[in-house]
Parts: C-alpha cells; sequence; structure tokens
C-alpha cells in the first residue's frame, strides 16, 4: 500500500498549506479593501476581490500552517516548503485575476482552468527549490493534486454558497 501513500496521502500532506493559503480569503477577505483600486490598460488590475485582508490571512493561515505541519516529527522540511507554497498560492492567485480583468471577466465570473490551477501551479513552482531533490511528489502525485484540486474546487464553491459565505456556487 505504499503507492497508496506515495500517490494520495503525501501530496495531499505536501500541498496543504497551499489548499489553507487559498482558503483562508474566502472566510477572512469578505467585505474588506481592495489590493488596488488602479486600472491597466483601462481594466481593474485586479478587481474588488482580491482584498488586502483576504491576503494577508492567506499568508498567515498558510504558514501557519506550515508551522504545524513541520512540528510532526519526520516533516520538518515543511517548515520552508509550507511558506513557500503559500506565497506562490496568491503570486498564483493574484495574476489569475490580472489575467482575468485584463480578458474583461467580471470579478468572481467562472473561467475554467484559470480559476483553478494558477495559485497550484505556482504553489509548486515556488516549492521546488526547497523540495527538490527528495521531497517533491513524483509525477502520479502532481497529476493527482490536479485532478483533487479540481474536486475540492466545485465541492468547497459549494459549500461556501450553502453556507452563505459566497454569493455563487462557483
Ligand atoms: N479573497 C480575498 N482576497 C484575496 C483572494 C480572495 O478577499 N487576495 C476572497 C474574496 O472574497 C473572493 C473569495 O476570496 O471573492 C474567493 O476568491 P477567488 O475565487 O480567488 O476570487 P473570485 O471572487 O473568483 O474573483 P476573481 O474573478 O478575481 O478570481
Ligand atoms: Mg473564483
Amino acid at each position: 500500500m505504499d503507492w497508496i501513500y506515495a500517490i494520495i496521502i503525501y501530496p495531499i500532506i505536501f500541498i496543504f498549506p497551499a489548499y489553507v493559503a487559498n482558503g483562508a480569503p474566502v472566510i477572512f477577505g469578505k467585505g474588506a479593501k481592495p489590493i488596488t483600486k488602479g486600472k491597466f490598460r483601462g481594466k481593474p488590475i485586479l478587481g474588488a476581490h482580491k482584498t488586502r485582508r483576504g491576503l494577508v490571512a492567506g499568508l498567515i493561515a498558510g504558514a501557519i500552517m506550515a508551522i504545524l505541519e513541520s512540528l510532526v516529527p519526520g516533516f520538518g522540511f515543511m517548515l520552508a516548503i509550507g511558506i513557500a507554497e503559500s506565497v506562490g498560492t496568491h503570486v498564483g492567485d493574484l495574476l489569475g485575476s490580472f489575467i482575468k480583468r485584463q480578458s474583461g471577466v467580471k470579478e468572481g465570473q467562472p473561467i475554467p482552468f484559470l480559476d483553478q490551477y494558477p495559485f497550484l501551479v505556482f504553489a509548486l513552482f515556488f516549492a521546488l527549490p526547497f523540495a527538490l531533490p527528495s521531497y517533491f511528489p513524483s509525477i502520479y502525485g502532481v497529476i493527482f493534486l490536479f485532478v483533487l484540486t479540481w474536486v475540492m474546487h466545485r465541492l468547497t464553491n459549494i459549500g461556501a454558497h450553502k453556507l452563505s459565505i459566497k454569493e455563487v456556487p462557483w
């Protein structure tokens, strides 16, 4: 059953700080001040849904998760990886919103892939220098994380909508 650990359990442990960094803003960012109100080429830079409080809460929550995981014996390496992931998560998330705004897409309007994956790709990329050569998940683990992230995005958005945290279920 080693493969279940390698392809499913370890990748989840590995990416968990990024998930926490990505999810915390939904709870803490409601009604907060946008990071930027400016425009670029006549369009909002990031839009009203990317808030300072959401960003700070995401970074802190991701870092706390990294600290907690690193306290588990044998997982000390997750401290640097988890903090790097939290930063990568938000770089990717803001970049995704920037691309959406430049394409004329309104805040919260769903765009498949662009809503789900920039944070994951950037989290993995930022973690890379701290995770190589031995802590990065295998290619199958990474593929699993892409599938899991798709499913989690659907489920958490439906859940957040039901709990009235989010206006729309996507
Ligand atoms: N959020 C925030 N600050 C951030 C990121 C997210 O406050 N830096 C909060 C906002 O309330 C946002 C919610 O988390 O509505 C969900 O985030 P996300 O799905 O990334 O934003 P969208 O509402 O889809 O906006 P966009 O179109 O810019 O992706
Ligand atoms: Mg969204």
